[in-house]
């Protein structure tokens, strides 16, 4: 049975972007865990692969891919999230039930702590079985992205808001720095008439890096097209934006 589990955060996609910490865990480590993204989104299976065959150039280890489920829509998108995880929860407990290795590394996206449900499912999944964590934080989307674009994200003794298009379309104004994750939805045009400024990019950190920034009323329609561009292009996109007032 498997008796630690090191959440290993990867960074946005680059191995140039993992810390000495990830990557000496990742030296030791003989099992990783990855989620296995079919269809298009492949390539984030692919992109975890790389980064552990990247640090490890002897293949001495194996690699288990899971084949989690895709969360079911609907209204109750909180309720739908945990019984998704719960699902999650009952796929590793038998993984880690059924291994003869000791430890094992969760290859996470960019940092375990931000928008990623394992950490949760993980400490949950401690309540039935007896096991470890250890977490090894990664560079986040958004780091990248401030770096790129050269803003700092705090003012002076400022806010800064880290959301998602569900509680964006709540706002009325936005007065603080925000940092939105997750966004299907173009959910920045609420705010096409405002006086915002938009620091935008897709496949952060990664050769397909794409930046665009500028007033939002502005540069809006043109964000629109490049966006659905490279949605066509590539089938998918993570995309990161800061709106800054
Ligand atoms: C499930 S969340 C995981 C976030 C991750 N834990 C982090 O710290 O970046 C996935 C979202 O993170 C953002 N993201 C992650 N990697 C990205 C990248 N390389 N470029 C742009 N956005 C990225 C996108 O908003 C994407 O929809």
């Amino acid at each position: 049975m498997i008796e630690k589990i090191y959440l290993i955060g990867m960074g946005p996609g680059d191995p140039k972007y993992l810390t000495l910490y990830a990557v000496e865990t990742i030296k030791k480590l003989k099992l990783f865990l990855i989620p296995a993204k079919t269809g298009k989104k492949s390539d984030l299976t692919q992109m975890r692969k790389k980064i552990i065959s990247f640090v490890k150039r002897k293949k001495d280890y194996r690699i288990i891919e899971i084949p989690f489920p895709e969360r079911k829509k609907g209204d109750k998108y909180k309720n739908l999230v945990e019984e998704w995880r719960e699902i999650k929860a009952n796929i590793l407990k038998n993984i880690l039930q059924k291994e003869t290795e000791k430890e094992a590394g969760f290859i996470v996206w960019g940092d375990p702590s931000l928008y990623d449900g394992y950490i949760e499912i993980f400490k949950n999944l401690q309540k039935k079985l007896n096991f470890e964590i250890e977490i090894i934080p990664g560079i986040s989307a958004f780091q990248v992205l401030s770096a790129k674009h050269k803003i700092s994200l705090t003012q002076i003794a400022g806010t800064t808001i880290f959301t998602t298009p569900r509680q964006l379309r709540k706002m009325k104004n936005i007065e603080c720095n925000t940092v939105v994750f997750l966004d299907n939805y173009k959910t920045y045009k609420i705010f096409a008439n405002s006086d915002l400024k938009i620091y935008w990019g897709a496949y952060l950190g990664t050769e397909k890096e794409v930046l665009f920034s500028g007033r939002l009323k502005d540069i809006i329609e043109e964000l629109i097209r490049l966006r659905d561009k490279l949605k066509k292009e590539k089938g998918w996109i993570m995309e990161t934006y800061f709106l800054i007032p």
